[in-house]
């Protein structure tokens, strides 16, 4: 037995020595691999809801001949827009919402913001913030409209007071409206709604100028007024015609925008199936039937195009007159005044708000991404700013003249004929040109589009 153990002596010793020498360091690799795990990881299951870091900024190697060449420092923007509660609140929330970041959050688009920050149960009173002023040092010098915004930008749930329920089917796919005009307007403007009414914004089975039917149903977008007497006229109107949606805030020019995501919403649960919006304002003209003639072109387009590409096109489809590369306004005094203590940069790309229209599948997606977009004061730029958050492109179109026509054009005969939209007409004129457009004259029955 003895002289058996010492002949495998020197073996055992020859293979178990490097064994014996090598254990410090599997035991440094195990304590090294545990810490790791249990401090470095950054987003392990159990730490997903951690606060991320305001910025990153990438390490970089160390600058070496063999390896290709390398950003030295950060190539992305590491420092935010300093000062701007705008940009300082919505890069917070972009980050949680980055697909790369967050993925669980990206995915599921019941957010975790959504419900602790942004909005409360509809009917709770939400509050004004007053603490802001210690995130905005100028807050003292602001005008009196940007006060109130920035005091109550948290506040999006507003009660429906007048909701029409006649407006649309909600579960019918197949009698869906081909066209739902939803205008903006104040409780005082009884004159426009009354000639839109009639003209360029009736309700039923409208004849196309291609001589098809569509049908096109009406809403007016409103807001409170702190006059009680036209509120009561309101009322009334509302329960002769069943076509006014109002909400419970003041109706001001920084809240317009609480009527892009409300009326989003109401049109989710209400009229889901429309197949394409016209938003606007109630001083335009909008020629309809050249506007179904339009729709029902692209819309064909995209039917004849196959496979994804059919369905990309009209998810994405918003049209209008578009600003480009805009810079916010930045003297004090006009009504479109921002300080750069609220927002820094350009404006992204963004449809006009005098008119615009969009597929009613793109008013679902507007209607998601805006929960995690906060409000911004000008309607039409917030517009821009969830677009932007969707990937998707405005499409610009010679024949909305949100700015009307150009002053320095000569006069053409046919020129009325020419448009899809023009801003800025009074009631009168709406009559007027409606008149003129329905019954075209024959020199001007077949007249183009305006081109660029
Ligand atoms: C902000 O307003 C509150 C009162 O609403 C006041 O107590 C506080 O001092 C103000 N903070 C700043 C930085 O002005
Ligand atoms: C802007 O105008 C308001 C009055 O409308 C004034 O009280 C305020 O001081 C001005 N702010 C700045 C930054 O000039
Ligand atoms: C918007 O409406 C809310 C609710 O009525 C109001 O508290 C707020 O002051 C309004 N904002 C502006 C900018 O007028
Ligand atoms: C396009 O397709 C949709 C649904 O497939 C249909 O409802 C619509 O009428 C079609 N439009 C045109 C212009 O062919
Ligand atoms: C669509 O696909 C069909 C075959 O699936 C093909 O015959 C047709 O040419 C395609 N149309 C277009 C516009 O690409
Ligand atoms: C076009 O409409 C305007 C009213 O908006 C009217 O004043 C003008 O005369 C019309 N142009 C023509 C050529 O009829
Ligand atoms: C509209 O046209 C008819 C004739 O076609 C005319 O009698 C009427 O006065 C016109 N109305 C307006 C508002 O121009």
């Amino acid at each position: 037995m003895a002289s058996c153990l010492c002949r495998y002596r020197r073996r055992i010793l020859f293979f178990c020595s490097p064994c014996i020498l090598l254990l410090p360091v599997y035991i440094y690799v195990s304590v090294a691999l545990y810490y790791i795990m249990k401090h470095g990881a950054p987003y392990g299951a159990r730490v997903v809801h951690s606060v991320l870091p305001t910025h990153f900024t990438s390490c970089g190697l160390k600058h070496s001949r063999d390896l290709a060449p390398h950003p030295a420092k950060s190539f992305w923007k590491s420092e935010l827009d300093s000062g701007a509660l705008w940009n300082i609140i919505q890069h917070k929330t972009d980050r949680q919402y980055n697909p790369i970041l967050r993925p669980h959050l990206a995915e599921n688009p019941s957010s975790l913001y959504y419900k602790t920050e942004m909005s409360r149960r509809p009917g709770d009173r939400c509050s004004p913030n007053y603490e802001i002023n210690n995130t905005m040092p100028d807050y003292a010098k602001l005008p009196i409209q940007m006060k109130n915004f920035v005091t109550t930008m948290h506040c999006r749930d507003h009660l429906l007071i007048i909701d029409p329920l006649d407006v649309c089917d909600a579960q019918a796919k197949k009698g869906a409206p081909s066209l739902l005009m939803a205008i903006k307007t104040q409780t005082a403007n009884f004159e426009n709604r009354e000639a839109i009414r009639e003209t360029w914004g009736r309700s039923g089975n409208i004849i196309t100028l291609g001589g098809q039917q569509r049908l096109v149903r009406r809403v007016f977008l409103l807001g409170k007024s702190e006059d009680l007497h036209i509120e009561e006229k309101l009322h009334l109107e509302s329960e002769k015609y069943g076509d006014i949606i109002q909400w419970d805030f003041m109706d001001t020019f920084f809240n317009l925008t609480l009527k892009d995501v409300l009326f989003w919403d109401w049109f989710s649960r209400r009229c889901p199936h429309a197949h394409f919006i016209f938003k606007g304002d109630d001083d335009v003209f909008v020629r309809t039937p050249a506007v179904l003639d339009y729709l029902l072109a692209e819309e064909a387009d995209g039917n004849s195009s196959n496979g994804s590409r059919q369905t990309n096109k009209m998810e994405t489809f918003v049209v209008g007159d578009v600003i480009s590369n805009a810079a916010p306004i930045r003297s004090n005094g006009t009504k479109y005044y921002i300080p750069e203590s609220f927002y820094k940069g350009l404006y992204p790309s963004y449809p006009g708000g005098g008119g615009m229209l969009y597929s009613g599948s793109l008013a679902h997606k507007l209607l998601e991404v805006s929960q995690r977009v906060h409000l911004f004061p000008i309607d039409d730029v917030y517009l821009g700013m969830c677009l932007q958050r969707l990937g998707v492109y405005p499409i610009s179109h010679p024949a909305f003249l949100t700015f009307d026509f150009p002053k320095d054009e000569p006069k053409e005969p046919c020129a009325n004929h020419t448009i899809l939209l023009v801003h800025k007409r009074s009631p009168a004129e709406m009559f007027q040109l409606w008149n003129e457009t329905s019954t075209p004259s024959p020199e001007c029955r077949y007249v183009k589009l305006r081109p660029d």
